[in-house]
């Protein structure tokens, strides 16, 4: 049996899209052992295929939509409302497609993660796996770091690497890539959660 929920720390997902890192994340911390608790998944677009995976994981769901109508910056006063609701003390982005303001970064006091398809602090920003196949270098990778207000900078907490193939795409990259990143994030998520400074290489 896992601890009284008082005792555990709570952890918010966001997401854009497909929840595969998030997915890992919730399976993780719903074994015995694990420090944290996800209290709710978020979501700034409907049709995120992870909010429907997150459900039948028993996790709480929300939308809130930006777009030509609804801002980032209502985006922002909503999301910390709920965090300071749910007592959120870490915030996962995993796949969340939005950048958050310096704003919101300063009002909200609990840590912020991403995962980000790189071995940063090389190739920050999007599509990193065609980026490095252009490069032809032979390791790709990818990264957790702290969020802050500059793009894809904040303090590394682990990285993992996969050798690149002759005759590899960016989706094979990005298809063998993506278990070593769960494997990496939760591994992160779980040594912050333990105070520990160390900082994660997975090869
Ligand atoms: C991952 O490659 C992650 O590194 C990047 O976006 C992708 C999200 O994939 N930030 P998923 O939604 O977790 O499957």
């Amino acid at each position: 049996m896992k601890e009284s929920p008082k005792l555990l720390k709570n952890i918010a997902i966001l997401i854009s899209g497909t929840g595969s890192n998030m997915e890992a994340i919730i399976n993780d911390t719903q074994k015995y052992d694990h420090p944290g608790n996800v209290k709710f998944v978020l979501s700034n677009r409907y049709d995120a295929l992870g909010l429907l995976k997150a459900k039948k994981l028993g996790i709480k769901t929300f939308v809130i939509p930006v777009n030509k109508t609804y801002s980032l910056e209502n985006f922002e006063e909503k999301l910390l409302k709920l965090l300071m609701k749910e007592k959120i003390d870490l915030v996962c982005l995993a796949g969340f497609m939005k950048v958050l303001s310096e704003k919101f970064l300063a009002n909200f006091k609990g840590d912020i993660l991403n995962i980000h398809p790189s071995i940063l602090p090389s190739l920050k920003g999007l599509k990193t796996h065609k980026r490095i196949l252009e490069k032809k270098s032979t390791t790709h990778g990818a990264t957790v770091h702290k969020v802050i207000p500059e793009l894809d900078t904040g303090k590394i907490l682990g990285q993992t690497t996969i050798k690149i193939k002759k005759g590899d795409t960016p989706e094979k990259l990005a298809n063998n890539l993506i278990k070593k990143e769960h494997y990496l994030y939760v591994k992160v998520i779980r040594n912050i959660m333990a105070g520990k400074n160390k900082i994660i290489q997975i090869d």
